[in-house]
């Protein structure tokens, strides 16, 4: 029987508020280009669009990873040093981690822990997942490497981690942070343990832009969202009409931006950060980055952050890559 599902207690509202505030603050301060971090894209309405988004034809990620874990979680799972514990850097939903869960639980039982800021996300994963024969689920409203350390103080001896990073949510961090990220989640495995990275790969731009463009604008709602949640949460007054969702291709660094771009000039107030600021016409607050990369700079990128790659699966529908890296 699975066992019944559990949320380790999330960071204090008021602190979470706090750092919600003054990283908007910073971001819409930032000279020259305006940011938000993208991490504040998800809160309950975000991670409902979300998944939405993994619905749309255009948007081929999600299925693309699906595709690999329905057909080679098996084969994974044969290369991972056990008997292993499953940490899953931002869970969402968790759907496509089922392949792999049902796989480990035929040679063992399970303790799997989902590491996700958004509490509604946690909430889908545990609806998704937790009634799974030899899966016990407890899940983490953390940050990624907060929730990882939690997860590795839980290991017992012998024990191995499996670390799971789907959905190309590495591209979110440019390549110099990816690297950094990967080092920082080495430093926490020991010898032995694995990671499971999925990234998504170039392909024509066309393809790309309108994964982020969607016909129904379901991309542009969530993208919008971060205002919106903005005006929630701290007491903003954006209004989002005057706002259209851009997403631009950089060449150079081979990656989609998703920007909102303000279609007159504008005042901002955010009442509770005491906060003003001014955007021109034309001017952009740049949300997300998505990095793109190919096969061979994904193992390298293993190895030169402590890891040797171990096995690398490729769709072959929609160019997407998992590969299994185990910490040197
Ligand atoms: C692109 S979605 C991917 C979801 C899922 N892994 C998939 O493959 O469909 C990114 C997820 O990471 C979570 N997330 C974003 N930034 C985070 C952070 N700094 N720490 C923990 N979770 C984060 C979001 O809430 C969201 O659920």
């Amino acid at each position: 029987m699975a066992s019944v599902p559990r949320i380790a207690t999330a960071t204090p509202a008021i602190e979470a508020l706090s750092e919600f505030s003054s990283d908007v603050v910073i971001g819409l301060s930032h000279p020259g280009q305006k940011e938000l971090p993208s991490k504040y894209l998800y809160d309950q309405v975000g991670s409902a669009l979300f998944d939405v988004i993994c619905l749309l034809p255009e948007y081929g990620l999600s299925r693309a990873g699906m595709r690999l874990l329905e057909r080679h979680a098996v084969d994974v799972i044969d290369r991972v040093p056990g008997p292993a514990v499953v940490a899953e850097l931002g869970s969402g939903s968790g759907q496509k981690t089922r392949w792999l869960l049902e796989a480990l639980a035929r040679r063992q039982r399970v303790n799997y822990y989902p590491i996700d800021i958004s509490s509604s996300a946690l909430f889908r994963c545990q609806l998704e997942l937790a009634q799974l024969e030899m899966v016990s689920l407890v899940g983490f409203e953390r940050a990624y490497l907060d929730g990882l350390h939690e997860v590795a103080l839980r290991r017992r001896d012998g024990e191995h981690l499996l670390v799971l990073f789907l959905g190309s949510t590495i591209g979110n961090f440019d390549r110099a942070a990816g690297d950094q990220f990967l080092r920082e989640v080495r430093a926490i495995l020991q010898e032995g343990d694995t990671l499971l990275l999925a990234t998504d790969l170039e392909k024509p731009e066309p393809m790309l832009k309108v994964a982020y463009d969607d016909p129904p604008g379901v991309t542009a709602a969530f993208n919008k969202n971060i205002l919106a949640r903005i005006n929630r949460e701290l007491g903003g007054d954006f209004d989002l009409e005057k706002f259209e969702h851009i997403v631009r291709y950089d060449q150079a660094e081979r990656r989609i931006e998703m920007h909102l771009r303000s279609k007159v000039w504008q005042r901002v107030t955010i009442r509770k950060a005491g906060f003003r600021c001014y955007l021109r016409e034309g001017e952009t607050i740049w949300t997300e980055s998505s990095h793109k990369y190919n096969p061979e700079e994904v193992v390298q990128m293993g190895e030169r952050c402590g890891y040797r790659c171990a096995g690398q699966w490729i769709d072959a529908e929609w160019p997407f890559a998992q590969s299994l890296f185990l910490a040197a």
